[in-house]
C-alpha cells in the first residue's frame, strides 16, 4: 500500500464504510500532548480530545507507561473469570472521589455506550418496571438501548426503528426546547423543565413504570447545555418520591472535565447510577457503570459480563490516570484555564460586529460551548437571525481546522464546542482562541 497521506485517505474513502464521517481528510500518524501529527506532516492543536477522551493529553507518559508495563504482565484477565489487579486497583482509587458515599458497586465495560445499556439493564431489573424517561437532546450512544435514549438528532437511528420500546422523552432545561431566548431566567426553564417531566409521569409513563429518569447533567453533543442545579435537585426529589432511579449519563462530562471529578457535584445531587467512560482511561477503551451495593447486590451472578469488559490494560491506565489527576493537580488547571477560556470567548462575543451572531457562551471548566444564531431556528425569533450568515458553527470549526486546531460542533444547533486538554498550558490555550478568534472573524466577514 502506497503511503503519502493522499494515498491513505483515498484508500480509507474506498474501503471504510460510508457511513463514518470525517472532520479532516488526513491521517493520524502522532499524539503528544495537546497536539497531533498528521501523515500530510501538519502538526494540529487539538481541541477536541478525540470527543473528550485524551483528557490527560496524547500518549501521557504515565499513563502509556503504565499500560505498557502491564502488556507485559498480563492483558487480557478476562473478569468473568477472575478478578485482576487492576481492576480492583482502579476501583481503590476511585472510591474516595465519587461524588457520593453511596456509590461503591463497580462494574467496567469498554464503552459509553456500553455502560448505558448497563445502566438501563440495571435499572429495569432492580425496579422491575420496564421504562426509561429520557431527556430532549440526550446523547448516550449507539448501540440499541443507548441509541433508543438518545434524542439528539435524528441521523443516529434513522431507518432503523422499530427501536427499543419503553422510552419517553421530557424537555431537557435548554430555551431551545420551550421556544424561548438565552436569556430566558433560569427559574421559569426549570419550572417548566419539571412540569413537562410531570406531564410525562401523568400521560405517557406512570410512575409505577417508570424505572428511571435518565440524565447528563451537562448535555454533551446534544449542545453542550448546563442543567441547573434546581433542576437535578427537582429530578432527585421525584425520583425519591417514586421510587425512580436517577440515573446521570458522565461519559462526556465525567473525570475531571468540569473542573470536579463529576459534572454533578456542581449541584450536589447524587445519582443512583453513574456512568463513566472517555477520560477515564486517557483513551484506552473502558466505561464504568457506578452503583450502589445495596442496589447491585440484587443482581443475580452471570447478568452482568462482557469478554473484554475492564479490560488490565484499560485497568491500569485508569490507575495512571487517577494518580496523574492528583500529582499534577488537573482539577486546579481545569478551574484557572476555563476562566481564561470564558473570558476570551465572552470579549469575543461582546465585540460589537461579532455580537449579533453570538446567542451564548455556555458550560463548565473545559466542557465549553459558543452557540451562533443561526436561521435555522428562525421560529425562536425572526429578529435575531436577519441576515445572519449560515451554518456558522460548521464554517468556524472547518476554518480552525484549515489554520491547524482540530475542534468539533454539536448535533442541531448552530454550537462549536472547546474540549482542550484538561492539562493545556496557557500557551496552549490563547494559541487556540487566537485560532478560533480568526477563523470567526474571516468567516463573519465573507457572511
Ligand atoms: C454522554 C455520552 N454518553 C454516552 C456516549 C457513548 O459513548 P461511546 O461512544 O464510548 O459508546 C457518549 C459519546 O459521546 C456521550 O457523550
Amino acid at each position: 500500500m502506497a503511503s503519502s497521506s493522499s494515498s491513505l485517505v483515498s484508500f480509507g474513502q474506498q474501503h471504510v464504510t460510508k457511513g463514518l464521517g470525517r472532520v479532516v481528510e488526513d491521517v493520524f500518524e502522532k499524539g503528544e500532548g495537546s497536539y497531533v501529527t498528521m501523515k500530510s506532516g501538519r502538526k494540529m492543536l487539538d481541541f477536541t480530545c478525540g470527543i473528550a477522551v485524551t483528557n490527560l493529553g496524547h500518549c501521557h507518559p504515565k499513563v502509556s507507561k503504565a499500560a505498557a508495563d502491564q502488556c507485559m504482565n498480563m492483558v487480557h484477565g478476562q473478569c468473568s473469570i477472575a478478578f485482576h489487579e487492576p481492576y480492583l486497583k482502579l476501583i481503590e482509587k476511585l472510591i474516595p472521589i465519587m461524588p457520593d458515599k453511596s456509590l461503591d458497586s463497580f462494574f467496567f465495560w469498554n464503552s459509553g455506550s456500553e455502560a448505558v445499556e448497563g445502566a438501563i439493564k440495571m435499572a429495569r431489573v432492580i425496579t422491575g418496571r420496564p421504562n426509561i424517561i429520557a431527556m430532549q437532546g440526550g446523547y448516550h450512544g449507539r448501540t440499541f438501548g443507548a441509541m433508543a435514549v438518545t434524542k439528539s438528532k435524528t441521523i443516529y437511528s434513522l431507518g432503523v426503528a422499530p427501536l427499543m420500546p419503553g422510552v419517553f422523552a421530557t424537555p431537557f432545561p435548554y430555551w431551545h426546547h420551550f421556544n424561548g431566548k438565552p436569556s430566558m431566567s433560569e427559574d421559569e426553564l426549570v419550572r417548566q423543565s419539571l412540569y413537562q417531566l410531570e406531564l410525562v409521569l401523568s400521560q405517557q409513563s406512570a410512575p409505577t413504570d417508570t424505572a428511571a429518569i435518565l440524565i447528563e447533567p451537562i448535555i454533551g453533543e446534544g449542545g453542550y447545555v448546563v442543567a441547573p442545579p434546581a433542576y437535578l435537585k427537582g429530578l432527585r426529589e421525584i425520583c425519591d418520591k417514586h421510587g425512580i432511579l436517577l440515573i446521570m449519563d458522565e461519559v462526556q462530562s465525567g473525570f475531571g472535565r468540569t473542573g470536579k471529578y463529576f459534572a454533578c457535584e456542581w449541584s450536589g445531587v447524587r445519582p443512583d447510577i453513574m456512568t463513566v467512560a472517555k477520560g477515564l482511561a486517557n483513551g484506552f477503551p473502558l466505561s464504568a457503570i457506578i452503583s450502589r451495593r445495596e442496589l447491585t447486590d440484587q443482581l443475580k451472578p452471570g447478568f452482568m459480563g462482557g469478554t473484554y469488559a475492564g479490560n488490565a490494560v484499560s485497568c491500569a491506565a485508569g490507575v495512571a490516570v487517577a494518580e496523574a489527576f492528583e500529582e499534577e493537580k488537573i482539577l486546579d488547571n481545569v478551574l484557572v484555564r476555563s476562566s481564561e477560556l470564558f473570558s476570551a470567548l465572552n470579549a469575543l462575543a461582546s465585540k460589537p460586529h461579532i455580537k449579533p451572531h453570538v446567542l451564548e457562551v455556555r458550560g463548565k471548566g473545559l466542557m465549553v460551548g459558543l452557540e451562533f444564531a443561526s436561521p435555522s431556528h428562525s421560529a425562536y425569533d425572526p429578529a435575531v437571525n436577519k441576515n445572519t450568515p449560515q451554518n456558522l458553527a460548521s464554517r468556524v470549526a472547518k476554518r480552525c481546522v484549515e489554520k491547524g486546531m482540530l475542534i468539533l460542533t454539536t448535533s442541531v444547533y448552530e454550537t462549536v464546542r472547546f474540549i482542550p486538554p484538561l492539562n493545556v498550558s496557557k500557551e496552549d490555550l490563547e494559541k487556540g482562541i487566537k485560532i478560533f478568534e480568526e477563523a470567526l472573524e474571516e468567516v463573519v466577514k465573507e457572511g
